[in-house]
């Protein structure tokens, strides 16, 4: 599918196009290994669990939560996004083990008049290194791609998390940028790297 405009009889209209998102009914996605499914509010225990861990939010700019109250929250915030179409956030279950959440992955931030999004993710410690999280990514980019029509899809990371690194890089992204000391947490300005995954079944369009 192509998104040149150039060519196209109602040029003015296509060029105010912007993406349109539908989440409903949920797009529930199969992968060899994983169920990604929704999040329901019997997950809220894992969430606490995973989202309390330190070695999980090392990296992730934000202090583990101590309550579950928080767990709830965030719970709510994955579903007010649902909800509004302004993101998607799947839980991860093994597809033999389908009611326990071992993590979570997500497109939000989505810019629809860039037809862009931010993909996120995480894992429950004991589930790392067996190339789940890699199984779910590259499902996820098929579903933003394929059905969703994103152009593009970018990733914040801390340059120290190594693992999220090599995850980005085993599943095509291309590290863009280099931002330095732009994300001040805990008392110090962290620096951040941009990574991005570019549609390649879609032109760009580029007029300039
Ligand atoms: C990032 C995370 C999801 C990776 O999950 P995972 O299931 O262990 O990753 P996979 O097993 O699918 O591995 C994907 C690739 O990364 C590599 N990798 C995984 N962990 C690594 C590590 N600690 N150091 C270096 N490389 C690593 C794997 O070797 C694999 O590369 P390959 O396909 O070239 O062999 C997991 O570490 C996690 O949940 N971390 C905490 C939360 C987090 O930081 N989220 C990201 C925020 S930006």
């Amino acid at each position: 599918m192509s998104f040149s405009t150039d060519n196209h009889p109602n040029k003015i209209f296509l060029s105010k196009m912007m993406l349109q998102v539908n989440f409903h009914p949920f797009p529930e996605i199969k992968t060899e290994r994983l169920l990604l499914r929704r999040l329901i509010r019997e997950d809220t225990e894992e969430i606490y669990k995973m989202r309390s861990d330190k070695n999980v939010m090392k990296f992730i700019g934000k202090d583990p939560i101590t309550t579950m109250q928080e767990a709830i929250d965030f719970y709510n915030l994955v579903n007010d996004s649902l909800q509004n179409n302004t993101g998607i956030t799947w839980a991860i279950a093994l597809i033999d083990s389908p009611q326990k959440m071992i993590g979570t992955i997500g497109l939000w931030r989505i810019i629809k008049e860039h037809f862009r999004a931010e993909i996120g993710y995480m894992l429950m410690p004991g589930y790392w290194k067996k190339g789940l999280a890699k199984e779910a990514v590259l499902r996820v980019i098929q579903f933003g791609f394929d059905q969703m029509n994103l152009h593009s899809i970018e990733a914040h990371i801390h340059p120290k998390n190594l693992a999220s690194a090599s995850l980005l890089e085993a599943t095509g992204f291309i590290r863009e940028a280099y931002f330095k000391q732009d994300f001040f947490f805990n008392g110090a300005f962290e620096d951040t790297g941009i990574y991005s995954l570019l549609n390649t079944k879609q032109s760009s369009g580029t007029k300039r």
